[in-house]
């Protein structure tokens, strides 16, 4: 199948790789992913970027892609604010469709989004890749099971480092008009969607967030001048499940050692279940019925007994990094494609974690619960 890729920055590679590796893991493969035309920014970045990741064409006009019947799978992959205008056009079209999250800057752009989606009978995915992690689909195993018991609370953290030194430019995700929101929807999307798989729905939230850099450099300045920061950089996030459970979440990307700590835990009456990416090979579980003496964590390395194993490598603790997880999200979108029937996460998934974000925000500035409009 054809697949156009619209962005070649950090998700292009994540992408390009997933669609050149996915047939060598998941094999038969669902489909085999020809990636036939790079659309960037310029002429320039295009060509070049269509080098690098193995694309046979290139463009600096997304429209083209739109416009060719030689293109299955439009995957779009620029920053958050061209989101809706190229979805909706490659729906339109009758394109299947990745999309990256946020899947756009608010909950009534990602509805737009899903409405032209789903009047176009098209596949479409929002990429969250991190619940395609296998420790990750062995926690929601181990829920369903019943292992844990009844899940009492989820606890979730998505703290990062990158932007903590004052002096990192403001590139577009400092913008609120190009990126919606800053750590809230940037990372906390993902930990919002850890909730939503792990636990359910969310019915209302209470938030509290801080922007501690209120001006970065313009990286197009030579001279230094500062732009100002309009996104937040911390936030604190307190949720109430639509079957009453609890939770909390926080999301910092000014936090310090921590380069990439995305973690879960979810607490029943039975036992406990930790997921950390910096870890994520693996999963901790406690469980009641070890009894006072055997009391604490035990440490689960996923390999071919997990879900994916068979197509992944031929032990435990062999290690799968962040490419995996793409190529198994690659692997569902194909699956599901080819299969017809509705991709996991969809766009429902993105728009449902995109109302979850403007509730939030509009609790940091009500101060107080909001609840979550996602009708
Ligand atoms: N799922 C994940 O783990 C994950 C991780 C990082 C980013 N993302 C998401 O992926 C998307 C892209 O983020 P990124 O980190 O790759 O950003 P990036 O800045 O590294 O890359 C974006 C690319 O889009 C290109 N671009 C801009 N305008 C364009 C246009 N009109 N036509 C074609 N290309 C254009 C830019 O030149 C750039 O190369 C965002 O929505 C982001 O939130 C997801």
């Amino acid at each position: 199948m054809n697949v156009a890729m619209v962005g070649g920055g950090f998700m292009g590679k994540a992408h390009a790789i997933a669609y050149a590796a996915m047939p060598m893991y998941f094999w038969p493969a669902p489909a085999i992913p020809v990636r036939a035309t790079l659309v960037e920014a310029t002429n320039e970045r295009a060509a070049d970027a269509a080098q690098q990741l193995g694309f046979a064409h290139w463009s600096s006009d997304w429209r083209s892609v739109i416009d060719d019947p030689q293109i299955d799978v439009v995957d779009i992959v620029t920053p958050n604010d061209l989101h809706e205008e190229m979805v909706i056009a490659a729906a339109q079209a009758g394109k299947h469709i990745i999309c990256e999250k946020p899947l756009s800057l608010n909950a009534s752009s990602a509805r737009r989004m899903l409405e032209a989606a789903e009047a176009a009978g098209i596949t479409h995915a929002t990429a969250f890749n991190f619940r395609r992690i296998p420790a990750v689909v062995f926690a929601r195993q181990l829920i369903d099971e019943g292992a844990i018991g009844d899940v009492l609370d989820f606890r979730g953290t998505y703290l990062q480092d990158w932007s903590a030194d004052p002096t990192f430019p403001a590139t577009w995700r400092f913008d609120k008009s190009r990126a919606g929101s800053g750590a809230i929807g940037d990372i906390g999307s993902h930990v919002i969607d850890f909730a939503r798989y792990l636990v359910g729905e969310v019915r209302q939230v209470h938030a509290v967030s801080s922007t501690y850099i209120p001006e970065r450099p313009d990286p197009e300045s030579p001279a230094g001048a500062l732009l100002r920061v309009d996104v937040d950089d911390w936030a604190s996030i307190q949720l109430e499940f639509e079957t009453g459970q609890r939770g909390s979440i926080e999301v910092s990307r000014l936090a310090h050692g921590r380069n990439n700590l995305l973690g879960f835990e979810v607490h029943g009456t039975r036992g406990t279940l930790v997921f950390d990416y910096e870890h994520r090979d693996q999963l901790k579980v406690a469980l009641a019925d070890d009894g006072a003496r055997m009391s604490g964590f035990r440490t689960i390395n996923t390999g071919p007994a997990h879900p994916y194993g068979h197509a992944l490598w031929p032990g435990p603790a062999l290690g799968n990094g962040y490419a995996e997880s793409k190529i198994i999200e690659c692997f569902e979108f194909f699956t599901a494609l080819t299969e017809g029937r509705p991709a996991d996460p969809s766009f429902v998934d993105g728009y449902r974690t995109a109302a979850i974000v403007d509730a939030i925000i509009a609790s940091t500035e009500a101060r107080a619960w909001v609840e979550v409009d996602s009708s």
